[in-house]
């Protein structure tokens, strides 16, 4: 049996016998002495349904048990165990939407499921969310009351780990990202205590938990800010397979327009353009998911977007934001159940040009993957979309890293690069893969001066540093925060994402 040596050593320190067993099965036996009804061995119907409850596969790993909490007290009776055994790895899953292998999940270890903790409640305009919820929940109770929440554009995504790296809606050209309309966070500290995260509570903590993800604590609830609005204008569309150059010059001149003319940033204009590519057709697949949110001036400066054609497929229609979202739900789902997805992200400001030099090298680069991995079942993806603008003086900052007289919904864009496949073996190359892809694209925006160090974390590779991209103000105050309500670097040591400290010779940690 492979033990720790740093399990073997806090055993002598602190004079438990000695057990030849890993520390998180003896960790699991403690959490289903302390929770019978929410600790779930292997192999049983639970456990199964929360591993299938992964959308990728390569989240679907087995840790030795899963808690799912049904209270905030639940979630502070793990933490307080798993603070205990320093050698135990614990993963935190909200929707389990993060593509990053490890993130939401563990092999051998301990992980805490949060789907049982989904309830919603709407009161006047604020709405309080468990951690577990998915945002069709969401939207579908406060759309009761003809409310409106930013919120993700697909139904299926989870709202923790969505509002932690910030969160961009449909409604986001206008009022921002998601973390900025949190009113309060619910969350279980490193040493197991309860507390509230809000403007006057913790007030520090609070800007922390609004781009610093799991690095924290434990939430347990989001308190969100709602909004009375009527229905959106928005879906798909599929243009024809030699409308791809048009289709990135139109994406320019949206974005590029309002860069150089700001007074002309239409806040009503959402979505993004993504291309794409059939195997089976041997044709290059050109789509865009747009959103009009104020439907009766449509389309705004949507127009050469929406007009473009030749079209395949238009899904443009009229209704609440929930069926918007739910109908979005649909494609997702009906993707392969083995698909694994890689994912990674950059930043640059819009030019007439740059757009179009990323998409033709990706073009010329992308063949030759198929020759590489025939048999991997591979799809890839390159989308571009704008960036929420920050929260202005008057508000609650986030830590997101853009001064609140920057105007990134103006001058940025960012792009992401996907590669979906269905074979498992592919991963490591395509990983690398990946990397090369953005660092030529980088190079790219290097070479016209325009590249910026800003990383989206809810698109991010885990080979890639979003805290950093914050940039230095920003991850010293984070880690300031860290010290203060984590003094033993429990969330640092204990459980993965995107930290705050590297560990290594020229990123000491303190602990
Ligand atoms: C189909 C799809 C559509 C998307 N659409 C959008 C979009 O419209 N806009 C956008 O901005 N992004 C979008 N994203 C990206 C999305 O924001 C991220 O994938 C995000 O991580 C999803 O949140 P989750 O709760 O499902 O993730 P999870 O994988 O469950 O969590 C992500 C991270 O957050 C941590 N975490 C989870 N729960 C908690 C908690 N309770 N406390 C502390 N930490 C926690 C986890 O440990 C993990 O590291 C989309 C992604 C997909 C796959
Ligand atoms: C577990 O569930 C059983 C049956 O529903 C209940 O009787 C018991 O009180 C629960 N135990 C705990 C600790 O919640
Ligand atoms: C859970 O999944 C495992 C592995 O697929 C299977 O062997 C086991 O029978 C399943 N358990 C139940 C209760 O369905
Ligand atoms: C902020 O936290 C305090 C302390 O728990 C609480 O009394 C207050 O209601 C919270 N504010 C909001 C807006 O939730
Ligand atoms: C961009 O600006 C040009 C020149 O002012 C104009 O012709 C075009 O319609 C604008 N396009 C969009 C999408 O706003
Ligand atoms: C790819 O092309 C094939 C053959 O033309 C078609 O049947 C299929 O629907 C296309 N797939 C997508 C995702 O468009
Ligand atoms: C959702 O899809 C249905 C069925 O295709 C369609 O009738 C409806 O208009 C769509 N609604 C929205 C808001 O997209
Ligand atoms: C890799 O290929 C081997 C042999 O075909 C297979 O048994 C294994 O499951 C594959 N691994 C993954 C991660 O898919
Ligand atoms: C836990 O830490 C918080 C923040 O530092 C503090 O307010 C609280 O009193 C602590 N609780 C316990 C039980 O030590
Ligand atoms: C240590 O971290 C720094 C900062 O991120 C990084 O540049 C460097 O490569 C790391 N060194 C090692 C040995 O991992």
């Amino acid at each position: 049996m492979h033990v720790r040596a740093s399990y073997l050593l806090s055993c002598l320190v602190t004079a438990v016998a000695a057990e030849y067993d890993s520390p998180s099965s003896s960790i699991c036996d403690a959490l289903a002495s302390a929770l019978p009804n929410s600790t779930f061995a292997p192999e049983t119907t639970t456990y199964n349904a929360s591993i299938s409850s992964y959308p990728f596969a390569q989240s679907r790993l087995h840790p030795t048990c899963i808690v799912r909490p049904q209270a905030a007290e639940d979630v502070a009776t793990a933490v307080r165990l798993l603070r205990k055994s320093r050698g135990t790895k614990f993963a935190v899953k909200g929707g389990g939407h993060n593509a990053n292998a490890g993130f939401n999940n563990i092999e051998d270890g301990i992980t805490i499921d949060m789907q049982s903790l989904n309830r919603v409640e709407h009161y006047a305009d604020v709405a309080r969310v468990g951690a577990g919820a998915l945002w069709q929940n969401v939207y579908d109770v406060v759309g009761k009351r003809g409310h409106a929440v930013l919120g993700g554009r697909i139904g299926v995504v989870g709202v923790a780990g969505f509002v932690t790296g910030g969160g961009i809606s449909h409604f986001s050209p206008e009022r921002g990202w998601a973390c900025d309309y949190v009113v309060n966070f619910q969350i279980v500290l490193a040493n197991g205590s309860i507390v509230n995260a809000n403007a006057t509570s913790h007030p520090s903590l609070f800007a922390a938990l609004k781009g610093g993800q799991n690095n924290f604590g434990v939430i347990t609830r989001f308190d969100l800010k709602t909004f009375l609005h009527g229905p959106v204008w928005g879906g798909r569309i599929v243009y024809a397979p030699q409308v791809d150059t048009a289709l990135a010059t139109a994406f320019t001149d949206f974005k590029y327009n309002q860069s150089v003319h700001p007074e002309t940033y239409d806040p009503y204009a959402a979505g993004w353009v993504t291309f794409s590519y059939n195997q089976t057709a041997k044709a290059f697949l050109n789509a865009a998911v747009l959103w009009y949110t104020k439907p009766e001036v449509k389309p705004g400066a949507l127009k050469d977007l929406t007009s473009l054609g030749p079209q395949v497929m238009n899904g443009m229609a009229t209704g609440p934001v929930g069926d918007s979202t739910r109908n979005a739900s649909m494609a997702v789902k009906a993707s392969p159940p083995n698909r694994r997805t890689i994912w990674a992200t950059t930043t640059f400001r819009i030019t007439p040009t740059i757009v179009h030099s990323i998409h033709t090298l990706w073009k010329s680069l992308i063949l030759d993957l198929y020759k590489t991995y025939p048999a991997a079942g591979f799809v890839p993806e390159l989308t571009f979309q704008a960036l929420p603008p920050p929260p202005r003086n008057s508000t609650p900052p986030n830590s997101l890293g853009f001064s609140p007289t920057s105007t990134p919904e103006k001058d940025l864009v960012f792009l992401q690069v996907v590669f979906h496949h269905t074979d498992g073996n592919a991963t490591t190359g395509l990983t690398e893969k990946l990397k090369e892809f953005v660092n030529l694209f980088d190079g790219l925006a290097e070479e016209e001066g325009v590249k910026s160090d800003w990383i989206y974390l809810n698109f991010a590779a885990g080979f890639q540093d979003p805290l950093r991209g914050y940039g230095e103000e920003v991850l010293k105050r984070l880690r300031k925060v860290s010290k203060r309500y984590d003094p033993e670097g429990f969330f640092q040591r204990q459980t993965a994402g995107f930290k705050l400290w590297k560990g290594n010779g020229t990123d000491q940690h303190w602990w």
